[in-house]
C-alpha cells in the first residue's frame, strides 16, 4: 500500500496534482494577504547626514582616539533635549523624531553619521541638516574636536520602507509552503494507488494494461488511436481481453469505475473501435443515462437512444447510428434521465440478449459504481466486467467499488489502469517483429516495465491479426489454430 508517511518529491507532485485547487486557493489567499499588508504600510524616507569630527590642533588628540570620543557626540544626538529642540523647529513630533533617529560613530572612523527616518521626505532631509546643525553648535564649546558637515543630507527621492519587494518575495514563498502543506495533509488522509501491484492487492483483479495521459484523447476517438501511446495500450488491451475471452465467451462487455471522470467513456468507446476495425460487429451501447457522453465524444444526436429503447418509444434498430467511427462499429447513444435504476432493471436485459443477436461483440458504457447502483444493475447482466481505474484513485474507493462488483458477483476481467504517468511507466520505443501478412515497420509500443506476475499477457490470436488499414495489430507471433476470441470473428455459435 502507499506509505502515507513518507514525503517526497513524488508524494508533493501527487499532492499538488490531485489538488491543484486547493493549493491554487491557498496560495493566492496567503499571497494576496502578504501583498496587501505590504501595501498597506505607509511609505518611510530615510534622510542621512555625515559630520567629521576632527581632533584639534596641539590638544593631544589622535584620530584613532575619535571613535571614542565620538560616543558623546552619539548621546548628545540622541538626546531628549536635543530631539526636543529640533522637533521644535521644524515642526514634528518629539516622540516621532525620536524614534526615528539614529547616530554611531563606526570604529576607525572620524565620521559621525546620523540618520533620520519619518513619513516625509522633505522632513526628514530637514531634520537631519538640523540635528547634524545642532553637533557642529555643540562642538564649538568641545575644547578637543572640531564638527564640520561632510555630506549634508538631500531629499530621498524614494521610501526606504516597507521593502515590498521583499515581503513580496517571501510572501510568495511562504504561500508556496503553506499550498502544498495543505495540499500534502489533505492527501495524507487519503492513501492512493500508484502501482499495478497495489491496485491488484486492492481491488483482487489483475491489470490488463495501462492508457498514458495524453492530450490526444480529448481530440477524440480516432486522434486518441491514433496516438501510437494510446492506439497501443487500447490495442494491447484488446488483446488481453480476447485472450480472456477464450476462457469464457464475453460477448457483452461493461466498462465502468468506481467515480466519474476515470475514463469508463474513452476506454469503452476506444476499445469498441479498436474491436470494429478487425471485422467484428460492435454495438457501443451508452448506459450512463445520468450523464451520458458517447453523443457528445463521437458527434452523435443523442435522440432517439437507449432511453427511448428502454422506455419502449423506439426499437433497437432504430436508436442504433452506424455513423461514427469504422464500418463496424454501431452505437446507442443517449439523453439523460433523472429516473434510471427501474427503467435499467426492467428493460436492459432484454436490449442486450437482442443485441447479442445481432452483434459480435457488445461493449456498454456505465455509470460510476459508487454514484449508484445502476452500474453493479447492468455488470449482472453482462458476461463480463472491465474496471477502469484512474492512477492515483483513493484506495477507499477503489476498494468500495471492487466490492461493489464481487457482491453482485460479477465477472470481472480486470482493471485498466488510465492517465498513468508515461516516464514512471516505462513507455519506450523499440523495433517490433508482425505477423506474416503485414508490412514491416517501426512501431511504438508498450514495452519496458516487466508487468507483475498478476498482470495477463496474452498471445495474439489470428482473429486479431488480420491487417487493418488504419490500425496496427500487436506484436506478437500468430497462434496457431486459435480458439474463438471477444472480437467474435470466429464466434463459436457461427
Ligand atoms: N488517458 C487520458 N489522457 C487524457 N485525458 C483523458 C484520458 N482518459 C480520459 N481523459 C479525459 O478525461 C475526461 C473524462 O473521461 P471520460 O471517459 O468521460 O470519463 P468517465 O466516462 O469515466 O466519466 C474526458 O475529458 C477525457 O477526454
Ligand atoms: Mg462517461
Amino acid at each position: 500500500m502507499t506509505d502515507n508517511t513518507r514525503v517526497g518529491p513524488a508524494e508533493i507532485l501527487d499532492a499538488l496534482r490531485l489538488r491543484w485547487r486547493l493549493a491554487a486557493l491557498v496560495f493566492v489567499a496567503v499571497f494576496a494577504g502578504v501583498l496587501a499588508y505590504a501595501y498597506s504600510l505607509p511609505n518611510e524616507y530615510t534622510a542621512k547626514v555625515i559630520v567629521s569630527l576632527t581632533p584639534k590642533p596641539s590638544t593631544g588628540v589622535a584620530a584613532s582616539d575619535v571613535p571614542q570620543l565620538g560616543q558623546e557626540y552619539v548621546a548628545y544626538v540622541t538626546a531628549p533635549a536635543t530631539i526636543a529642540r529640533v522637533a521644535g523647529d521644524i515642526g514634528v513630533d518629539r516622540t516621532t523624531l525620536g524614534d526615528g533617529v539614529g547616530a554611531d560613530v563606526a570604529t576607525g572612523s572620524v565620521n559621525l553619521t546620523i540618520k533620520v527616518q519619518l513619513r516625509t521626505p522633505r522632513t526628514t532631509a530637514v531634520a537631519a541638516n538640523a540635528l547634524a546643525d545642532q553637533v557642529v553648535s555643540f562642538a564649538a564649546d568641545d575644547k578637543l574636536i572640531t564638527a564640520q558637515v561632510v555630506s549634508p543630507a538631500t531629499v530621498p527621492t524614494s521610501p526606504s520602507k516597507p521593502r515590498r519587494k521583499l515581503l513580496g518575495g517571501a510572501g510568495g514563498l511562504i504561500a508556496l509552503i503553506l499550498a502544498i502543506a495543505v495540499a500534502l495533509l489533505v492527501e495524507r488522509g487519503r492513501p492512493r494507488v500508484r502501482s499495478s501491484v497495489e491496485i491488484a492487492t486492492v481491488t483482487g483483479h489483475d491489470v490488463l494494461g495501462r492508457v498514458p495521459l495524453s492530450r490526444s484523447v480529448r481530440r477524440g476517438i480516432a486522434a486518441a488511436l491514433d496516438d501510437p501511446l494510446v492506439g497501443g495500450a487500447i490495442r494491447s488491451l484488446r488483446t488481453v481481453l480476447d485472450h480472456q475471452a477464450r476462457v469464457s465467451a464475453v460477448r457483452t462487455l461493461a466498462v465502468t469505475s468506481s467515480v466519474p471522470g476515470e475514463g469508463k467513456s474513452t476506454v469503452a468507446a476506444s476499445l469498441a473501435w479498436s474491436i470494429a476495425h478487425l471485422d467484428a460487429r460492435v454495438l457501443l451501447i451508452d448506459a450512463d443515462l445520468r450523464h451520458p457522453s458517447l453523443a457528445r465524444v463521437l458527434g452523435l444526436p443523442p435522440k432517439p437512444g437507449l432511453v427511448e429503447v428502454l422506455r419502449g418509444d423506439c426499437t433497437l434498430a432504430q436508436a442504433v447510428s452506424g455513423a461514427a467511427g469504422p464500418d463496424g462499429l454501431f452505437v446507442v447513444p443517449t439523453s439523460g434521465v433523472a429516473e434510471t435504476g427501474d427503467l435499467l432493471a426492467r428493460n436492459f436485459s432484454t436490449l442486450l440478449t437482442e443485441a447479442v443477436g445481432q452483434y459480435d461483440v457488445v461493449v456498454i458504457d456505465t455509470p460510476p459504481l459508487l454514484a449508484g447502483d445502476d452500474s453493479t444493475t447492468i455488470a449482472t447482466m453482462c458476461d463480463a466486467v472491465l474496471m477502469v481505474v484512474t492512477s492515483g484513485q483513493q484506495i477507499r474507493r477503489l476498494s468500495d467499488a471492487a466490492r461493489a462488483l464481487s457482491a453482485v458477483q460479477a465477472r470481472v476481467l480486470g482493471v485498466l489502469l488510465n492517465r498513468t504517468d508515461v516516464p514512471s511507466y516505462g513507455y519506450t520505443y523499440r523495433t517490433v517483429s508482425r505477423s506474416v501478412d503485414e508490412t514491416p515497420r517501426e512501431e511504438p509500443v508498450v514495452a519496458a516495465e516487466q508487468p507483475p506476475s498478476n498482470v495477463v499477457v496474452a498471445p495474439v490470436p489470428a482473429s486479431v491479426q488480420r491487417p487493418q488499414p488504419a490500425e496496427t495489430a500487436p506484436a506478437t507471433e500468430v497462434e496457431a489454430g486459435a480458439v474463438p476470441g471477444m472480437s467474435g470473428l470466429d464466434r463459436p455459435n457461427e
